[in-house]
């Protein structure tokens, strides 16, 4: 037996499946510069143009200057400072849900929630198409885990009938290789049917979705009942990098402790 990584990848050439990264050389933006051409960019994620503002660049500096750049410890210990702080409340704010907790991406933001809210007795139910953070993330819980038809409600339906434990239905809000938005006022009726949690992703759908840019939430104009677990990305329409899980008082708590100051706004 040998580790013959040169004929796996023989073999992904082959198979048309070998994938090299472009290189971009200039900002993320509308036109863009990738391996030497001048090209429209109709596939970065920079929905509302902000990675690249002139605002956000000046907040950066300024940031720096402040607070210098490096995370220096983790956050239970002594690296959850004043910024991360003010910007949770920021979310929090934004999304009107009583908490918001930062991580620092997305695929970190969906193992973290799913993998703290259930685990061996519980089921996680998530549809086919879900990003892949979410399908590593259900099957990381260790909770019985079950994919519905895509965006179908009825689907779901049948695998709440035979669901045990606490049960998290998981779905993208806008899905992230197709662009359709997720039927969430049928899932969150289904969820709240049987007493599960619906956890929506909503990475695409914050900043181009909603009257306010609320995302899909606001789109469907639902409550924090109808979706207990909201989690968004920082590092497409917000233009920087990192992501949030929203929700209630006790969810944040139980995903991850408030500091001592915070304010109890349950
Ligand atoms: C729906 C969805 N969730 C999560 C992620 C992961 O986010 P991040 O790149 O910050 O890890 C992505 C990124 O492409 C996404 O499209």
């Amino acid at each position: 037996m040998s580790f013959d990584l040169a004929a796996r990848l023989a073999a992904r050439r082959a198979e048309h499946l070998y994938r090299q990264r472009p290189l971009l050389e200039s900002p993320q933006g509308p036109q863009v510069v990738v391996d030497g051409q001048p090209l429209l960019a109709f596939c970065n994620n920079d929905y509302l143009g902000l990675a690249n503002h002139p605002q956000v660049i000046e907040a950066w500096r300024a940031g720096a200057s402040r607070w210098g750049v490096g995370g220096g410890a983790s956050h239970l210990v002594i690296g959850h400072a004043t910024p991360h702080h003010e910007l949770e409340e920021a979310l929090a704010d934004l999304t009107g849900r009583p908490r918001a907790l930062l991580f620092t991406t997305g695929y970190m933001a969906n193992l973290g929630a799913v993998t703290a809210l259930v685990g061996q007795g519980d089921t996680v139910l998530e549809d086919r198409l879900n990003h892949a953070s979410l399908l590593d993330a259900g099957l990381l819980s260790g909770a019985r885990f079950n994919r519905y038809l895509h965006n179908d409600a009825s689907s779901l339906a049948k695998r709440l009938e035979k669901a045990t434990g606490n049960t998290l239905v998981v779905t993208d809000g806008v899905f992230s290789m197709d662009g359709n938005l997720a039927d969430l006022p049928a899932l969150a009726r289904e969820a709240r049917a049987k007493g599960a949690w619906l956890m929506v992703d909503d990475a695409h759908g914050f900043g181009p979705l909603g009257a306010n840019g609320g995302g899909i939430v606001e789109h469907f104009g639902l409550s924090q009942e109808d979706v207990p677990v909201l989690v968004g990305t920082l590092g497409k329409a917000f233009g920087t990098a990192g992501a949030f899980v929203a929700g209630g008082e006790r969810t944040g708590s139980f995903i991850h402790p408030a500091p001592p100051a915070v304010q109890d706004k349950s």
